[in-house]
């Protein structure tokens, strides 16, 4: 079992026991629960020199140590409905059993937090302005809204943001998402999500008459009023071989060009992007169209970010750090996602000092020595190839970590990320069905404890993907993860 894992185990059964009014797990117990769980048999756990059972006979731990404890245990989780009435925990049984915490909330409050949680904007954070900006340009006559910035900045966060504010929920009733990422995605895909049924009595608007496909789009979009996201359009951008860059579908620039020129159109459309978007109607109409352009998050906003992950300095010395941190990151909030995943992970559990030992002189003094003692600090604008680059390489070093302390899990994210959609948490688990359930629920849960996969509920159910960053790294590592779990 991940060490991981077994660090939040333990913590849920503190939990437990505290909320059962028993007493917490002593030193001892819980290095006997955390050998256990990690497969080590009693005389193993005698002769580690660190571990608080160091030079315990092994039948010392065996009778006297072991029966109180499963015995506690047992009556806890008999208590909470983890354990059958007929079922005892026992040292052999304990990993079997205590993984079924993974799957269980341990109390109603906690079932809702932890549906709140699943909703991706519990983690939202800050960007105040950009959001009332935005939503006052949508709501007066701004057909158009371009969000752009560098790859995990928050620009598709931020249109799932804007989704949500009532204001626009109430005046924009249809929503299509349109993401670029998938090479399925074509202009026709937009024609099928907004005339749907119109277009099988009128086969002819495909193709052969583009100029009746846009004006039977622009209809559509002035008859009722629509939200539509055009996410990731950098991908569907190519040079016009003059310097400019152009949709490489010229249907698009034609039905953007529409939706500016027309007097009226009550729906919007949100562009996302990379890089510079096409200029539309030779720069005309310039109140219907608006950008923004993300920069990272400012301090507050970034220990914000931190905290909603759980990571909260506990001294000075620790706020220091961790503005160090983010300031070496110039708030960039998927750096500092990832950054936080790792924190609360083994083997730091929540230590932003330990992290800082580790890693905080490579964090800054890489860059600092490549630029002569001054500190390195990225440029966010849209342009910067050196952040985009120095983002992707500490995704590479997290994905790396992965690799070392949970392999499966490292594994899995690589099989996860061959799908640009998201998927729900079974299908995660038998893309490696071939492992023990028990393994392959607790690599998915090291994912989700390290912040790796974004987490979306719609009604009942949660999709979970991964970010189109992590993705390409965990896709160029997949032989890698592979040849690790085979060794
Ligand atoms: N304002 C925010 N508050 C909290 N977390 C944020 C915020 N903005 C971004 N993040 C975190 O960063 C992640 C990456 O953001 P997002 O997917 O929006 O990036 P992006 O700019 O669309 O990247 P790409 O160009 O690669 O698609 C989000 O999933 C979220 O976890
Ligand atoms: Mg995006």
């Amino acid at each position: 079992m991940d060490s991981a894992v077994i660090q939040s185990l333990v913590e849920r059964l503190d939990e437990l026991l505290e909320q059962y009014e028993e007493p917490k797990l002593n030193s001892r117990e819980s290095a006997l629960l955390r050998g256990t769980l990690g497969g080590q048999k009693y005389t193993h756990l005698s002769q580690e020199p660190d571990s608080a059972l160091a030079y315990y006979q092994p039948g010392y731990i065996g009778k006297v140590i072991a029966p109180p404890l499963y015995k506690r245990l047992t009556r806890v989780l008999r208590e909470v409905g983890v354990l059958k009435p007929t079922e005892t925990l026992t040292q052999k049984k304990a990993p079997e059993y205590l993984s079924r915490l993974l799957d269980f909330p341990s109390s109603p409050a906690e079932c809702s937090a932890e549906s709140e949680r699943d909703s991706e904007l519990f983690y939202w954070v800050g960007r105040k302005s950009a959001i009332a900006q935005c939503r006052e340009k949508l709501l007066q006559d701004c057909r158009i809204l371009e969000i752009l910035g560098i790859t995990g900045i928050g620009k598709t966060f931020l249109t799932k943001r804007l989704l949500a504010e009532p204001a626009l929920k109430s005046a924009l009733s249809e929503v299509i998402v349109l993401n670029f990422e998938s090479p399925r995605t074509s202009f026709e895909t937009l024609v099928e999500m907004l005339l749907g049924d119109a277009l099988s009595g009128n086969p002819e608007l495909y193709g052969k008459y583009p100029e009746r496909v846009i004006r039977a789009l622009v209809t559509e979009l002035q008859d009722s009023p629509h939200i539509v996201i055009l996410d990731m359009v950098e991908e569907s951008l190519e040079s016009d071989g003059e310097g400019q860059i152009r949709f490489n579908d010229c249907r698009f620039t034609q039905l953007l060009e529409e939706v500016l020129r027309v007097a009226t159109m009550p729906s919007r459309i949100i562009l996302t992007s990379q890089i510079y978007l096409p200029v539309l109607n030779e720069g005309r109409y310039p109140l219907r169209k608006y950008g923004v352009t993300l920069q990272g998050l400012d301090e507050e906003e970034s220990l914000e970010l931190f905290a909603k992950r759980e990571i909260i300095p506990s001294s000075e010395s620790a706020l220091y750090c961790l503005k160090r941190i983010i300031c070496a990151h110039a708030g960039h909030p998927l750096t500092l996602r990832t950054i936080a995943g790792e924190i609360r992970e083994a083997p730091y559990d929540g230590s932003i000092l330990a992290y800082w030992n580790d890693y905080g002189s490579e964090i800054e003094g890489e860059a600092a020595s490549n630029n002569e003692n001054a500190l390195f600090v990225p440029r966010l604008d849209c342009y910067s190839p050196q952040l985009t680059d120095y983002v992707k390489i500490r995704v590479e070093k997290s994905f790396d970590r992965l690799l070392d302390s949970a392999p499966l899990a490292a594994y899995l994210l690589a099989m996860g990320a061959t799908y640009t959609e998201a998927v729900p948490r079974n299908f995660w688990l038998d893309m490696i069905s071939e492992y023990p359930q028990n393994e392959a629920k607790l690599a998915f849960l090291s994912l989700q404890r390290r912040f790796l996969l974004n987490a979306v509920r719609e009604s009942d159910r949660v999709f979970y993907s991964v970010h189109p960053l992590i993705r390409r790294v965990a896709l160029e590592n997949v032989d890698r993860a592979y040849a690790r779990i085979q060794s």
